[in-house]
């Protein structure tokens, strides 16, 4: 019996077919979509576009960054998210507000971070003009819609569904609320035991509102250890102990984070919300940073004033010579380097740094599925 395909054709009916196919073939997502939302800690410039002093603008921000130049990041070089997406080996997401983040650079996904926000409404003020949270998730929306006139409605959502998230809060609704001044409205209105609940229950709104939006595997960073960053040594430390107001903020807001993470994860019936302790990353520097290959964890490498932390990293500010060496680039945020330590433990550590599972364990979890 002759094949079908030895008939002529057959063959010629095949190769239209195919050739149909690939002549209607909208772009493809490759990979994964990663998707971040925050502060400072994970701004990649989108505060360059807004009339804002949280900026990181000028020399020598991003003096170890692969052009040399300052880009936004509040980062010698690179921040959490790009090193995120280097070891999954994703292009590095870029600032929404960015004229460049559009066509099929929309597949990569889309940072909405912008320094200065918090969970609450009323944190960071001072900085006038940034992209507070819940607008965060509306651009968020309207990028789902901008996605959807490139490759329809249904990739779109599948996309978004299988995108990864990560978001990274918390740390300014102490900084640059409850302690910014003293007797703030906040503190005023709330002990620290009332606002830190207060201020995860508003938390849990946006992860809901987040999750309404899609996505479904969602990376939560905790805040460091708040007082022992150089900006509150400078202000409140005589022999380098952290400030203990602020580490008392973190340690109640950490755990409460997490126990928050649980219920929502009980809530949708699956591991969407992945928490990451990067306190205890953080506290392991701090407790030996010599392990670690740092020089210190309490001396900002670009400041002035005791442990440069007075003030913000500006041209004429002090500059150490080797980046690598400091846990904190500037007074609030960590080095490249640091980054880079978090980053290996949010993909491969163990249940005390990523609960209830690390990210690789998710990758390769997704990757089955
Ligand atoms: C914060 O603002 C959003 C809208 O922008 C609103 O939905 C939300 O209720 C506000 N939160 C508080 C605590 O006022
Ligand atoms: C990462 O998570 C997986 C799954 O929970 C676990 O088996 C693995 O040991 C973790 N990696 C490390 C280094 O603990």
């Amino acid at each position: 019996m002759a094949s079908l395909f030895s008939s002529p054709i057959a063959w010629l009916l095949l190769s239209l077919t195919l050739f149909t196919i690939a002549a209607t073939m909208v772009p493809q997502v490759e990979g994964r979509a990663f998707f971040v939302f925050g502060d400072s800690l994970v701004d990649n410039g989108n505060n360059n576009y807004l009339l804002t002093s949280a900026r990181a603008d000028a020399p020598p921000y991003g003096i170890d960054y692969p052009t040399h130049r300052p880009t936004g990041r509040f980062s010698n070089g690179l921040n959490i998210p790009d090193i995120i997406s280097e070891q999954l080996g994703m292009e590095p997401t870029q600032p929404y507000l960015s004229p460049f983040l559009k066509g099929e650079k929309l597949l990569v996904g889309a940072n909405f971070a912008s320094a200065g926000v918090g969970i609450l409404n009323d944190t960071g003020i001072q900085f006038v003009n940034i992209i507070r949270i819940f607008q965060q998730l509306n651009l968020f929306k309207q990028y789902q819609q901008r996605l959807s006139k490139l490759i329809g409605e249904e990739e779109t959502k599948r996309a978004v569904h299988e995108s990864l998230v990560l978001i990274t809060l918390g740390g300014n609704d102490f900084v640059n609320n409850y302690y910014l001044v003293p007797y703030s409205v906040r503190s005023q209105q709330y002990s620290l035991e009332d606002y830190v609940p207060f201020v995860i229950s508003e938390y849990k709104k946006v992860l809901q509102r987040l999750y309404e939006l899609g996505p479904r595997r969602v990376l939560v960073t905790g805040t460091g250890p708040l007082g022992c960053v150089p900006a509150e040594l400078a202000l409140h430390s005589r022999n380098g102990e952290c400030a203990g107001e602020l580490m008392r903020a973190a340690a109640l807001f950490n755990p409460q984070l997490v126990q928050m993470l649980d219920e929502l994860n009980q809530e949708v019936g699956e591991n969407v919300f992945i928490a990451a302790n990067t306190n205890q990353m953080h506290l392991d520097f701090i407790s030996n940073p010599q392990q670690f290959g740092f020089v210190t964890s309490k001396i900002a490498c670009c400041g002035q004033g005791p442990y440069n932390g007075l003030g913000l990293c500006t041209p004429l500010s002090n500059l150490c010579p080797n980046r690598n060496a400091y846990v904190f680039w500037d007074p609030f945020h960590p080095s490249e380097r640091a980054n880079r330590i978090i980053v290996q433990q949010i993909l491969t550590g163990s249940e005390t740094y990523m609960h209830p599972m690390n990210l690789s364990a998710i990758m390769a979890m997704d990757s089955r599925a």
